[in-house]
């Protein structure tokens, strides 16, 4: 990754334009945005040019914009933290950046300014930090995106870029918060298959992913856990999460093949983990072999993990109309650690022996 020095100009909304905050004990999730979003351009002869601070507003694009047509879109999920110093903290964000990167080269856009996205970052949250929540367990979630936007509706990679990051204050992802949620096995539906884009955080990943999971909210579940694309044997991840495993006191996670997401959480739940001693394994895990274990009563816990979900216990599995209980529903002391040591490094309440915060 190239250096790329460039000044960021900013237009902020001082002097009129800055909205009304919302009420901090009843964000939900993504419905409010902040005052600003930072934007810069990718082209072709250019490269990044043009990285700028304005007030938080809709972007003209014509009809004919690649984006619109093909799905060159990826984004990255993260969030900014409210210590009790009142200090803001990032969490690991060089890592989202270096993840965009890496999903950018899979469908033919511009290497990511890291650096410069970085600093993007900083001057944005820096700028609208009096909307990073001070109210308990709520944080400032923040959505890198790069898409085309060059005007051309043959099928190639375009040639102009727009990234941009937006911000909004947020609970809770799911409306359980830490209550067990109620997951379904999709046998019907694939989200990935090897040599696909599984692994990149692209946009067509999570659209291709909707039908399958309002199916599962219709049914009364929170969301779908996926089987491979191959044999729909093997398990992948959750929608909106990775996903772990407490099977005979050992965690398990399924190993990073090219179909999983490589999650930052999921990163840092098994280095937390593997710190504390006991078995981590990242491998193949089947639906028979959970199904086998819960009945056995061998499988102690499971859990998703992810930025917005964080750590979210899973109390029941459907697979092919059979139910399993798991923990009896209850959340289990590993996801209870997990979930307790992950926010205390986040919000800045104990010392960060990883080195994973970043402050402004
Ligand atoms: C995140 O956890 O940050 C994600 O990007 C998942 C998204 C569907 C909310």
């Amino acid at each position: 990754m190239s250096q790329i020095n460039l000044e960021i100009t900013v237009h902020s909304c001082a002097g009129g334009q800055c909205k009304q905050k919302p009420d901090e004990n009843n964000l939900g999730f993504g419905q409010y945005f902040t005052d600003h979003m930072f934007t810069m351009r990718w082209n072709k002869d250019k490269g990044w040019y043009d990285p700028r601070i304005e007030p938080y507003g809709p972007f003209s694009l014509t009809p004919a914009t690649l984006v619109f047509h093909y799905g060159q879109a990826i984004f990255e999920g993260m969030k900014a933290y409210r210590g009790a110093d009142d200090k803001i903290y990032f969490f690991r964000p060089k890592n989202n950046f270096a993840r965009m990167s890496r999903s950018a080269e899979r469908i033919c856009m511009p290497l990511l300014a890291e650096d410069l996205a970085l600093q993007g970052l900083k001057s944005l949250v820096s700028l609208d930090q009096e909307w990073v929540p001070r109210a308990e367990g709520a944080t400032l979630y923040i959505r890198p995106v790069m898409i085309a936007v060059e005007p051309n509706v043959g099928l190639r990679a375009a040639l102009d870029y727009l990234f941009f990051i937006i911000a909004c204050p947020v609970g809770a992802y799911y409306p359980e918060g830490f209550k067990p949620t109620k997951i379904y096995v999709e046998d019907k539906y694939v989200r990935a298959v090897p040599g696909g884009v599984g692994e990149a955080k692209t946009a067509a990943n999570y659209a291709a992913s909707v039908l399958a999971q309002k199916e599962a909210k219709d049914k009364g579940f929170s969301e779908v856990l996926w089987l491979d694309g191959v044999e729909r044997r093997f398990i992948e991840e959750v929608g909106t999460s990775n996903i772990f495993f407490v099977l005979d006191g050992e965690l398990i996670t399924p190993p990073l093949q090219g179909s999983i997401l490589p999650g930052i959480t999921r990163d840092s739940v098994l280095q937390l983990a593997r710190s504390w001693g006991g078995k981590v394994s990242e491998r193949a895990v089947s639906i028979d072999e959970v199904m086998v274990a819960a009945a056995d009563g061998r499988l102690q816990e499971s859990f998703g993990t992810g930025t917005a979900a964080v750590i979210s216990p899973i109390g029941e599995l459907t697979y092919q109309g059979r139910t399993v209980q798991i923990n009896k529903g209850e959340a289990g002391p590993m996801s209870r650690r997990l979930y307790d040591e992950l926010q205390a490094i986040q919000f800045g309440r104990q010392p960060d022996p990883f080195g994973w915060r970043v402050t402004i």
